[in-house]
């Protein structure tokens, strides 16, 4: 298996600092974890339950090796500690059908609902009762009970539905729970038995949140509204979730080491046993097959169980094919801007004005211009420009402002590096990778965040002018900024690495200056050198787009409880919008030019139209298996993603895009010129079924392209429903000419009545 990682999505690197004080402790006998699948159902008639039949398998290769976990839910099976000789002993037994090796994954508000148009439409939103029944699993660091996001004022009793539980540890326990925060469980075996104990002195064992993260994503998803919320006073006003009356449930399988697969799939395993409705992930990795990715096999077994699992989609934009989390049966969520910014202004020796971002809010610069040094002119190292810790020579930027490159480390280590060398402001800009984003960071000094083209003038004054000076001027919290969303540039982007039949990203959601819930053991920025306290906390990451679509899943769930995980994910996606209000398409923040469906999917959420889509693309667990069968897995492999046992049937053509998917993505490839080249051209079909969740009505299609290499033709062109939940299909032709390898080109497809618009979007790809 290959050595991908998996990270928490906040757009920081704080987290690998401290990893390495454990590594001492684990590596007994050269042993490591493994998670092992087993064939469940054929388990031989001799033993009594699954659990002796694996205690059994797992003696036969090692006398001494105990279950880390055993699984039933998310896969049947177990982990435990092995040799590498006893694991290839192990795959070679009856009733086996994988034993693949722990995987180290890495670590990777207030304006919100206005800007989704949540806060003035209380009218479609569901009911308090059935919005309060819905219950929200979060999988990252755990939750800080004490958050106000989790004050359970007014919230009915606990849904009889549910079967989780308060586990108690350090600094945790029964009355750390409530009817907001109603379960939190932890899991640390697979890490502790990798890095050996965890540093109680450090972090807690037990679901309590020390690190913010975990905090932040489930009080954005779910939190309780909160007046009077900020940070240092920006962007302040009401912070509250998505779904404010939806309960919470934290399962924290994330350490300061990471997150461990096996405490991963353990974590899943109870969520879909404690009756979960919604999971929000908001980690990620490379991407793998389906059966070797503990994420991918985890969520099919959530969505089998009727729970919409919705992930980030990566923070490594703006290269394409960076998008992970893309199984089809997850929903992938992109990062976008709000329509709010922290400016912080810088003015030059020579006049020039240039407005940045920042979240420093401490005692500003004394006088109006001081001295200004680019880091590559006050350094020793090569890579001195980044500000990477030590590399900054004190004599030459004490008491000055420091220009420091993005990239090498997190922002907010920059802050502390020129800090600690005496500097006494930061300039932060950006390189062409980056190109205009702005995301603000609460550093410990005055501070501005600027992108490429204000950071070449800037070095330009800086090489030209003997004795270059600055200033910087905090501006507080700016509201109604043009255009928004915009894509943000570290958000992940298609096409889809591995099945490029299904469009990945899903949706696109905010991401970027995110304010919610924070841990009180740690301060904004996460660094060890940051002292301050605070109750809210604003980051960036597909990490806290994904919990806004998790949250507003809960919304629309709390609508249709009988929904599927597909229905509403396609209500969601089919709503979505792509163009702003005077009709210019969504903006990447890296160009400033249109983005596409490759980076934001179908668009961005809009839920209250998601509320009432009219039609839906519904998905089966069955169509999912069918789907694996047009990906020739195996049985086995179908039973190691699914736990379940299906024969493809041989005389059957499977196709992978005839999954019933709410967007469209069409891989052509490019003829050779051996093979005619230029006229060639390639018929596709694609086969699509709507269900009617609206009114009898007559829907009518409308295809909009600017491609005119690609033909597109719908048949029928119209569908009349005249039943609730009834079932109509529809094909889509494309006949495209070949293109030249690496061409992309993008159409859109609209079914609609008059009253509702079910939109997909369409993305070719010439390889
Ligand atoms: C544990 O519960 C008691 C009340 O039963 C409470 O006073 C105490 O603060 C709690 N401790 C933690 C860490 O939550
Ligand atoms: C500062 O660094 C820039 C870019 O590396 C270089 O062009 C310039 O000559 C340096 N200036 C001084 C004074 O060293
Ligand atoms: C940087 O290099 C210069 C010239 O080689 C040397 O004199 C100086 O001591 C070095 N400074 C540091 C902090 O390493
Ligand atoms: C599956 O196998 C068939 C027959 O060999 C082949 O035509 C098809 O391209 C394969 N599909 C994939 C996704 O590899």
């Amino acid at each position: 298996m290959s050595s991908w990682v998996l990270s928490l999505l906040t757009f920081t690197a704080v987290w690998m600092s401290s990893c390495c004080r454990y590594v001492q402790g684990g590596n007994l006998l050269n042993k490591k974890t493994y998670i092992v699948h087993m064939d469940r159902r054929n388990m031989p008639a001799a033993f009594a339950d699954h659990t002796k039949w694996y205690g059994s398998s797992l003696k036969s290769v090692s006398e001494e090796a105990e279950f880390l976990y055993t699984y039933k839910s998310a896969l049947h099976g177990f982990s435990t500690r092995l040799t590498p000789e006893e694991a290839e002993l192990l795959v070679a037994k009856e009733g086996i059908l994988s034993v693949t090796p722990e995987v180290v994954y890495e670590l990777h508000t207030t304006r919100t609902p206005e800007f989704l148009g949540l806060a003035k439409s209380d009218a479609v939103l569901p009911s308090s009762v059935s919005e309060s029944e819905v219950i929200l699993g979060v999988l990252d660091t755990g939750a800080w009970p004490e958050s106000k996001s989790y004050d359970d004022s007014g919230l009915r009793p606990v849904p009889s539905s549910w079967k989780g539980a308060c586990e108690v540890g350090r600094n945790f326990n029964a009355s750390s729970c409530n009817r907001k925060l109603i379960g939190a469980r932890y899991f640390c075996k697979g890490y502790e038995s990798a890095l050996g104990p965890i540093d109680e002195t450090m972090e807690s064992k037990s679901p309590r949140d020390d690190d913010g993260h975990g905090t932040h994503t489930s009080t954005t998803a779910a939190g309780s509204a909160v007046p009077g919320a900020s940070l240092f006073g920006f962007a302040e006003g009401v912070a509250r979730g998505m779904a404010t009356r939806a309960r919470v449930a934290t399962y924290k399988a994330c350490w300061m080491g990471g997150c461990f697969a096996s405490d991963i799939v353990a974590a899943i395993d109870k969520a879909i046993e404690d009756g979960v409705d919604i999971l929000s992930m908001s980690i990620g990795g490379g991407v793998t097959d389906y059966y070797q990715d503990i994420v991918a096999i985890g969520a099919f077994s959530a969505m089998a169980n009727g729970i919409l699992v919705s992930c980030s989609a990566g923070n490594s934009g703006p290269s394409p094919q960076s998008v992970s989390n893309v199984a089809p049966w997850i929903t992938t969520v992109g990062a976008g801007t709000l329509d709010r910014d922290f400016p912080s202004y810088v003015t030059l020796g020579n006049g020039k004005k240039y407005t940045g971002v920042s979240l420093y809010d401490g005692k500003p610069l004394a006088g109006s211009l001081i001295p200004v040094v680019f880091a590559g002119n006050a350094t020793n190292s090569t890579n001195g420009d980044l500000c990477l810790s030590g590399t900054l020579i004190p004599r030459e930027v004490i008491g000055k402002i420091v220009v420091c490159n993005r990239g090498g480390n997190s922002r907010a280590s920059k802050g502390v590096v020129v800090k600690s060398a005496g500097g006494a402001g930061l300039i932060l800009v950006n390189s062409e990778y980056y190109g205009e984003e702005l995301v603000a960071d609460a550093h410990l000094i005055p501070s501005a965040a600027l992108g490429q083209k204000a950071g070449d003038e800037i070095k330009k004054y800086i090489f030209s002018d003997p004795s270059p000076t600055a200033t910087i001027v905090s501006g507080g919290t700016e509201l109604n900024v043009e255009p928004s969303p915009v894509v943000a540039a570290f958000s992940s982007r298609g096409p889809n690495p591995l099945t490029p039949e299904v469009l990945k990203p899903d949706i696109l959601a905010p991401g970027v200056n995110i304010l919610a819930g924070w841990t009180g053991a740690a301060g904004p920025t996460g660094l060890s050198d940051d002292k301050r306290r605070v109750g809210f906390n604003i980051i960036s990451g597909t990490s806290m787009s994904c919990p806004h679509v998790s949250g507003l899943a809960a919304l629309v769930k709390a609508a249709h409880p009988d929904w599927s995980p597909a229905a509403v994910r396609s209500a969601l996606m089919t709503t979505a919008y792509s163009v702003y209000k005077d009709g210019q398409t969504i903006e990447d923040a890296v160009t400033g030019s249109p983005a596409t469906p490759f980076d934001y999917g179908a668009g961005h959420v809009d839920p209250v139209a998601a509320l009432d889509p009219g039609l839906v693309y519904d998905t089966t667990a069955d169509d999912y298996l069918n789907f694996l069968c047009a990906l020739n897995y195996t049985s086995d492999l179908i039973k190691q993603v699914t736990t379940r046992d299906y024969s493809c049937d041989t005389s059957k053509t499977y196709k992978v895009q005839d999954l019933n998917y709410p967007s469209f993505a069409v891989p052509l490839e490019t003829a050779s010129s051996s093979t005619g080249g230029e006229g060639v051209v390639t018929t596709v079909k694609y086969l699509r079924t709507l269900t009617n969740v609206g009114n009898p009505a007559t829907y009518k299609v409308s295809v909009s392209s600017k491609m005119s290499s690609v033909k597109i033709l719908v048949q029928p062109e119209s569908l009349t429903f005249s039943d609730a939940y009834e079932k109509k299909s529809y094909t889509v032709t494309f006949i495209a000419s070949s293109m030249p390898s690496g061409t992309i080109g993008f159409a859109s497809l609209k079914w609609s009545d008059g009253k509702h618009s079910i939109g997909s979007p369409i993305a070719f790809s010439w390889t």
